[in-house]
């Protein structure tokens, strides 16, 4: 059997990595400002991660989740304490889309509506709903079209207010910073509009933290910036460092219902314990601090570049859009300069390093960019 060639690839087979650098099979060695597409949080091959995964599969991977499973109430404390939203309870599942789907579910379950306001150029997933609310019609099969979405400009505080006025908008579901996008920034009078018209219209704020969660942007959740909270957080990527697992933050305005939501594999033994020791090294390490202090160091000097149009973003999730086409561009930092990047639609680089990143190893990734233009 072939695999189903959905990927266009690098002939680049990854074989290790250790912190913020991978390598090859033949031994060539590249550094990782793009973190597996903005999973990798806490580093590649941590040794505490190591640790923690190693003792939890010799003891346990897997049970139901018909049992107690005391690892899943530590991730839900730890998580909440770190993360500010002590108040919310935590439902774990496996990826990014499933977390969406489920907290599109819990939103019409609660107000009995299906109308969603997502946003232009949003990213959610290619499942079902989540595909459905995400703003791009060529990966949307005519089995997910089911009308259900109305997409806004983002940004357009009256547009917005006028769609929600309409009193039947089930959910709006927003990336704290759009990442497939272009790495595109909401607005804090844009946040704290739509969060006062979600509560005046019963409309529930789904926050989607997936890619710029987890303290990529430089505070564990990229809304946090606006000083508004969500309804629902929906997080993956970072939580697992490459463990996959996601999870959906919920409001005590939801109540639990038996059997609305479930899973097999979510929040399982394993799951939870690389999900612990992430925490665990975030805390130690002070990883959001680090790359709020990077991410700002690496933009300060990108702003200097003057072929680059412009610099966005926040922490260490952050958009380089160009006048030009970037996939030469791209190809000669891995090629040539044997750095990994990441890109949005032709002409943003994003760069989404591991959040240990050091100022030593962005000013390494800054002399190989010089090069590569
Ligand atoms: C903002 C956002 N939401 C949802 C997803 C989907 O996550 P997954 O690929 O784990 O389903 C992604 C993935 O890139 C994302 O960036």
């Amino acid at each position: 059997m072939k695999l189903f060639d959905v990927y266009p690839l690098f002939d680049i087979n990854i074989v290790k990595g250790k912190g913020c650098h991978v390598w090859d099979e033949k031994g060539t060695e590249y550094l990782d400002l793009y973190g597996g597409h903005a999973v990798i949080s806490i580093g590649h091959a941590h040794p505490h991660y190591i640790e923690m995964i190693s003792k939890q599969v010799a003891t346990l991977g897997f049970y139901s989740n018909s049992v107690i499973n005391k690892l899943q109430q530590q991730v839900a404390e730890r998580l909440g304490k770190v993360c500010g939203y002590d108040d919310h309870s935590l439902f774990l599942i496996n990826s990014g889309a499933e977390a969406n789907e489920n907290a599109l579910k819990l939103s019409s379950f609660y107000n009995g509506r299906t109308r969603v306001v997502s946003f232009s150029k949003a990213f959610h997933g290619r499942t079902s709903l989540a595909v459905e609310v995400t703003n791009n019609p060529k990966i949307i099969a005519p089995i997910n079209d089911c009308g259900h979405v109305t997409y806004l400009p983002l940004n357009d505080i009256d547009t917005m207010k006028a769609e929600l006025a309409k009193g039947d908008v089930c959910a709006v579901i927003i990336e704290g910073i759009q990442g497939v996008g272009g790495i595109q920034l909401p607005t804090d009078e844009f946040m704290q509009a739509l969060r006062q018209a979600c509560t005046d219209n019963n409309t529930v704020l789904i926050l989607d933290e997936i890619q710029s969660g987890y303290g990529r942007s430089g505070k564990f959740f990229a809304h946090q910036y606006n000083g508004i909270k969500a309804d629902i957080i929906t997080v993956a990527k970072g939580i697992g460092n490459g463990f996959p697992m996601a999870g959906v933050l919920i409001s005590p305005m939801f109540t639990p219902v038996y059997g609305q939501l479930g899973t097999t594999f979510g929040g399982n033994h394993l799951a939870c314990s690389a999900a612990l020791a992430v925490l665990d090294v975030i805390e130690q390490e002070n990883l959001i601090a680090n790359a709020a202090k990077v991410g700002e160091h690496l933009m300060t000097e990108l702003k200097r570049f003057p072929q680059i149009k412009e610099v966005r973003g926040r922490g260490l999730m952050i958009g380089l859009e160009f006048e030009e086409p970037i996939k030469e561009l791209r190809l000669r930092l891995l090629k040539e300069q044997h750095v990994f990047t990441g890109v949005s639609g032709t002409n943003v680089l994003r760069l989404l390093p591991p959040l240990c990143l050091s100022v030593e190893e962005a000013d390494t990734f800054l002399e190989r960019f010089q090069k590569a233009l």
